[in-house]
């Protein structure tokens, strides 16, 4: 028996984690996979109730879990970070998930390309680091000195900040950090991962001809390591990367990216796969609770409409149960998706004409015909 979080968040996060649960129940039905699942009240509706975003008790109530099922946080009556940093990025560092999984693909006929090649990317995305640890101030005139103190699993840092600034003059700034440390865990983790996969090298996606401290202590460290596992290494700038995934998708295999990057090209790859609404993933701690989700938001523009697609919550819930160990249940769920759009039982977005809830009740229907 399976101890899952249920965090179905804000917007259609609500939507597509019914369809999931759904899902997983009918996955229940039929496997020897079984799961009890508590409903936590984290995201907006609460947070402008009672001013709490993850309390303490939060996450001792979170620690305790086998892994967390995630919808999507933000909503347009709270100022943009307030939900995104107090919630998701803060639940990433707490329970330290510092790989983003994120796989990519070709899911025939929703590709837009216009070559029919056949690809499958993962996407390896550094989930606490770089510019995500909310490193950064604001000065006005006269304001001198700031502090930066953050607080990570890995490392504490507390840097001092002088800025002399002229009476009309203001700034802001916004520190990306990576750690020795941080780097290897994350490079020991792709390749340990293109190997698994039977890839023979890792791409690494960076802009180290622009953020050359960073990302070229990043390099030095993924060449090391490369040579460490016996394992390729490749590098691609970003820009560059972005270009490539459109003209030769097909020869990625596993990328490593650091984490702004990475959310920027997990969207472009979304949108490879047919759209925000096929795009799920893991964030993982091979040692700790990992969290599960889609990697679309809620999505205020059709909230509360059943238009969500409900796919990348499912392809969420599979990796969900890959991960706690039952990959033939995840591969029903792949299955059962492959079966709908061959089928047309599908949202709008992706040219049919169901909404969420018969096209999560189509999946549902898939699974359990398994077992006639
Ligand atoms: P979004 O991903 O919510 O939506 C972008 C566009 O894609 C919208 O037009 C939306 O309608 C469409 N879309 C997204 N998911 C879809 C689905 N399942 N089916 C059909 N269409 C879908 O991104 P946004 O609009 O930039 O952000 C909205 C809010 O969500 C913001 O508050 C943002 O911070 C937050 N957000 C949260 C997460 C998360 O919880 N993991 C991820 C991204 C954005
Ligand atoms: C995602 C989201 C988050 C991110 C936001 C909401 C903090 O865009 O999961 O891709 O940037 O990681
Ligand atoms: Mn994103």
């Amino acid at each position: 028996m399976k101890h899952l979080a249920i965090i179905p968040g804000d917007g259609i996060g609500k939507e597509v984690t019914e369809v999931g649960l759904a899902v997983l129940d009918a996955v229940s039905e039929i496997s020897s996979f079984d799961y009890d699942g508590e409903l936590f009240d984290i995201g907006s509706d609460r947070y402008l109730r009672t001013g709490e975003l993850l309390t303490d008790e939060d996450i001792d109530d979170l620690r305790k879990k086998d892994a967390i099922y995630f919808g999507a946080i933000g909503d347009p009556r709270v100022k943009p970070g307030v939900l995104e940093q107090g919630v998701l990025l803060r639940m990433r560092a707490v329970f330290d998930q510092y790989i983003n999984l994120r796989p990519v693909t070709s899911w025939f006929p929703l590709v837009p390309l216009k070559r029919e090649v056949p690809f499958d990317i993962h996407f390896i995305r550094e989930n606490t680091e770089d510019f995500y640890m909310g490193a950064g101030g604001r000065f006005g005139p006269g304001d001198g000195t700031s502090r930066l103190k953050v607080k990570r699993e890995l490392y504490e840092l507390d840097v001092e900040l002088n800025v002399e600034a002229e009476p009309a003059d203001e700034f802001a700034f916004e520190i990306g950090f990576l750690s020795r440390k941080g780097i290897d865990r994350f490079a020991d983790y792709a390749f340990r991962y293109a190997a698994a996969r039977g890839d023979d090298k890792v791409t690494l996606v960076d802009k180290a001809n622009v953020c050359t401290h960073v990302y070229g202590m990043q390099r030095e460290i993924f060449e090391a390591k490369a040579e460490e596992h016996g394992m390729g290494l490749e590098f691609m700038f970003v820009d560059a990367m972005a270009m490539a995934m459109i003209v030769r998708p097909e020869t990625f295999g596993t990328v490593a990216v650091p984490n702004l990057f990475g959310d920027i090209l997990t969207d472009l790859g979304a949108q490879l796969q047919g759209g925000l609404g096929m795009g799920g993933s893991g964030n993982i701690n091979p040692q700790g609770v990992s969290m599960f989700e889609p990697i679309h938001g809620s999505a205020p523009d059709i909230a509360g409409q059943g238009k969500a697609n409900p796919i990348a919550a499912i392809l969420a819930a599979q990796m969900l149960l890959e991960n706690q160990g039952y990959p033939e249940e995840g591969m029903m769920l792949r299955e059962a998706v492959r079966y709908c759009l061959d089928h047309g039982k599908t949202t709008r977005d992706l040219g049919g004409n169901l909404n969420t809830e018969q096209a999560g009740r189509a999946v549902v229907e898939h699974v359990l015909n398994r077992k006639k």
